[in-house]
């Protein structure tokens, strides 16, 4: 018996206000839906998707089959007019006699292999199975003039998510019922299970991260998701570094430095380069030619990262003008210079590209106006890169370490508790995890609190 998939992307996003549907926004250099797909299309257990799309996007979901080289797409159906034909569409397309259908929407692209095999699992128990979570929130009940009626208990109380899953036969026949109903007011397939008792619903745990992209706040928050579920998934089998070409710039401490010997132990084939070796992030021409003696030698680069940066404390309008230009220039300046020369090596090995950034990219900080302002642009440098390149399958990510034991630190804020600092080799280990990974557009988070344990 088959396990089949039934992913409903025939919405139009309209309470996303966007100016297309909320399934093919991108987040991460991806669109949602390619993320939904991607987890069913890896998922051991899935045998075959469905996708019900709106006929509009039928052929560029077909592009993206062809891109992302899915395997276990059969159809891709024209959807209807409401959730419930568009599921019922997708249901009615499978002629096997029996089968395991999971329905799942398109925009909660962050469902885990968990939970869709715990959905199948229980399908062997239950004939109907649904996601749901704790609700944090007091849900109440309230009349047609905002008197609240009743106050529900909470334990008793979940949030209904996706996917939902069903042995065929009952959730065909919850269809054809509701077919000929004219009085059906429920949003979901599970809904329509209950409304004519046709068995038990068991309800699974689902999880937060199993986020529905509805309003234009989801948009942010799955932005948020992903982010914070890369830290757990990130890891890479680094042997896939042997015989990588890896260029390291500002490698002749600290991170950079950590980088290159983390690279050798791998085998892969890495030059370093830093000021004090002649090559300085803020001249082109430095740059140009330092890449060049490495493709000459090596036939092609496949991963560049540029580490070197400085700090420096000071109010804007004490500082020296000098001293500040330099500071936007090593920052900001050096990592378009990399980019720009970059772009050639890497679409033709359809490399990586890395750069890094600071906790204080997202909000500037007395006293540091330059560094934290120079960090949040290359948060945004690299985002957009991730999608100018996303064609030439080049990858963009920064990182982003809380408080590292460098010699930058060391300088600018003295000796502080080992326990409070990130080792620079951890850092040095999640770089070369994110440049064989295929994220795209990524902020990756590397905090003390869950690596140096
Ligand atoms: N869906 C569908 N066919 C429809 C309506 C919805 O396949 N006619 C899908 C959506 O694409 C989505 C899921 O059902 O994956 C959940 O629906 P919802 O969040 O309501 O999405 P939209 O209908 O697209 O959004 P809105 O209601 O804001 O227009
Ligand atoms: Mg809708």
């Amino acid at each position: 018996m088959k396990n089949i998939a039934i992913i409903l992307a025939s919405g139009k996003g309209e309470r996303t206000g966007l100016n297309k549907p909320k399934q093919f926004i991108k987040i991460a250099g991806k669109t949602v839906l390619e993320h939904t797909l991607t987890t069913f299309e890896k998922n051991d257990n899935v045998d075959e998707i469905i996708v019900v799309s709106h006929i509009n996007y039928i052929s560029y979901i077909q592009d993206m089959v062809i891109k992302n080289n899915y395997k276990k797409i059969s159809k891709i159906l024209a959807g209807g007019s409401t959730r419930q034909e568009s599921s019922y569409i997708g249901i009615n397309s499978i002629t096997a006699p029996q089968a395991k259908v999971l329905i799942h929407d398109a925009v909660r692209p962050f469902v885990s292999n968990d939970i869709i095999d715990n959905c199948l699992q229980k399908l062997d128990e239950y004939k109907a199975v649904d996601v749901a979570i704790d609700s944090a929130d007091t849900l109440i009940t309230i009349d047609n003039n905002n008197i609240i009626k009743s106050i529900l208990k909470r334990d008793f109380i979940k949030r209904g998510q996706t996917p939902q899953a069903f042995d065929l036969a009952v959730i065909k026949k919850a269809h054809e019922l509701a077919n000929k109903d004219h009085n059906v007011d429920v949003t979901d397939d599970c809904g329509l299970v209950l409304k004519y008792n046709l068995c038990d619903i068991y309800v699974i745990k689902g999880d937060d991260f199993n986020h529905k992209i509805t309003y234009p706040i989801d948009i942010a928050i799955a932005d948020k998701l992903f982010q914070l579920r890369n830290i757990y998934t990130i890891s890479q089998d680094k042997k896939r570094l042997k015989n990588k070409v890896i260029v390291v710039f500002g490698a002749s401490k600290g991170i950079g430095q950590a980088i290159v010997e983390l690279s050798k132990r791998y085998q892969a084939k890495v030059y370093g380069f830093s000021r004090s070796s002649g090559t300085d992030v803020c001249n082109y021409k430095e740059i140009k030619s330092a890449l060049e003696h490495v493709a000459k030698l090596e036939g092609k680069i496949d991963i560049i990262i540029n580490t070197a940066g400085v700090l420096r404390m000071g109010q804007l309008n004490t500082r020296e003008l000098e001293d500040i230009y330099k500071e936007i220039n090593i920052n900001y300046v050096g990592c378009v210079n990399i980019a720009r020369l970059a772009y050639d090596y890497l679409q033709a090995s359809k490399g990586s590209l890395i750069f890094f950034t600071s906790s204080s990219y997202t909000r500037g900080r007395a006293l540091y106006s330059i560094y934290s302002s120079t960090k949040a642009a290359l948060v945004n440098l690299s985002q957009a890169l991730a999608e100018e390149w996303e064609k030439d399958s080049i990858r963009v990510n920064i990182i982003n370490p809380e408080r590292t034991a460098t010699p930058m630190r060391l300088k600018n804020f003295g000796v502080e508790p080992k326990e409070s600092l990130l080792s620079p080799q951890v850092v040095a280990d999640t770089t070369l995890d994110t440049a064989l990974s295929d994220y795209t557009g990524q902020i990756i988070d590397i905090k003390i609190s869950q690596r140096n344990s």
